[in-house]
């Protein structure tokens, strides 16, 4: 079995709002709120990395379970915006935590499904083996994508999300998790450049090809309300329960079109779905986290309560667990 031991969140302090972008590109308040529901997100400060949110959204984690960084046994990191391409992100959080030399990993490029998919690969390694596993999604997607893109820019902020997974004890159960991946949409969502394919050399440089953000928007929209509902149902469907046991989903937050559209495919009322995306925009694999964080943090979630958690990235991965508090 595996149960959530802590909770843990962190996002930069600088605040960067609709109108801060009406000021940079061709863009408004009006535009961006209209069709993403996004007010405002957090950029990095320059002394800030993908490694300094991640341990601090870690270190969060640990204090609420009450571990110490000696006390964790293996770290999975998701992430689409590593620290650097080689070694992994997780190795540094090891090293800057002070933790055991344990194994560590990133899994890279699962997008926004990044964290439920780690969930799933540390409930894994809990059931072959007792260990406590942190387990991160972050991102600093402000420093990888064109800031001069109105189109894929503005919907985005950086910020990290952790839990701690133990084998017993805690406050909440995993008690499974679905996940599937189409890679025949890889092109439709992606950031291709720095890879073999496209190294970053003074080519990708020149045609500016090394922070575009591929993205069919539309496309991504409907897929990702399909995937998110029926992988949300899926996992239901899996251990045994149904909707009317839910007490809250927690979907990713892309955009508030996308969570209202699961919301009433779901046949969900409002109350009954996270939101938390006009604070800090989609932060990608760190938003799952950072959202469950911030309702148990704030009282949203009731001992007794059946949580789902459901995500949708590039790939594209989808993604969905039930969470037993
Ligand atoms: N400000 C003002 N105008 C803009 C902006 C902007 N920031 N960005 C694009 N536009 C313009 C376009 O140029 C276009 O102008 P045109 O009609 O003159 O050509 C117009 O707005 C409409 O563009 P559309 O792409 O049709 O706008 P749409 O209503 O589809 O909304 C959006 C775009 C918000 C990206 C939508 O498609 C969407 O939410 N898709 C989901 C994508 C997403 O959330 N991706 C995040 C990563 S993936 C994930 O997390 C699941």
């Amino acid at each position: 079995m595996a149960h959530i031991l802590g909770f843990g969140g962190y996002v930069p302090e600088r605040v960067v709002t609709n109108d801060d972008w009406s000021r940079w590109v061709d863009t408004s308040d009006e535009w961006i709120i209209q069709r993403t529901g996004i007010q405002r997100r957090r950029f990095v400060a320059d002394d800030e990395s993908t490694m300094t949110l991640a341990s601090d959204a870690a270190a969060v984690a640990l204090k609420d379970a009450d571990l110490t960084p000696d006390d964790i046994d293996e770290i999975v990191l998701a992430s689409d915006t590593p620290e650097m391409m080689t070694p992994d992100t997780a190795a540094l959080v090891q090293n800057h935590l002070g933790c055991r030399y344990i194994p560590t990993y990133d899994l890279g490029g699962s997008g926004c499904a990044g964290f439920v998919q780690a969930l799933d690969v540390a409930r894994s390694r809990i059931l072959t083996e007792p260990k406590r596993i942190l387990v991160i999604g972050v991102e600093v997607i402000s420093r990888m994508i064109s800031m001069e893109d109105r189109s894929t820019a503005v919907l985005f902020g950086d910020g990290a999300g952790a839990v701690v997974l133990g084998p017993e004890g805690g406050r909440a159960e995993v008690l499974g998790v679905v996940s599937g991946t189409d890679g025949s949409n890889a092109e439709i969502l992606t950031l291709a450049a720095g890879g073999t394919r496209n190294p970053f050399n003074e080519r990708s440089l020149a045609n500016g090809d090394y922070n575009r953000l591929v993205m069919d928007g539309g496309r991504v929209f409907v897929e990702a309300v399909r995937r998110m509902s029926e992988a949300a149902t899926g996992v239901l469907e899996k251990v045994g329960r149904s909707l009317s046991d839910v007490a809250l989903v927690i979907p990713h937050q892309a955009n508030i079109r996308i969570i209202d559209a699961v919301r009433k495919r779901m046949g969900l009322d409002e109350d009954m779905v996270f939101v938390n995306v006009h604070e800090y925009g989609n932060t990608g694999s760190a938003t799952v986290p950072f959202a469950m964080w911030e309702a148990v943090r704030d009282g949203r979630i009731h001992e007794g309560d059946l949580v789902v958690l459901t995500a949708f990235g590039a790939g594209f991965h989808w993604a969905a667990a039930a969470v037993q508090f």
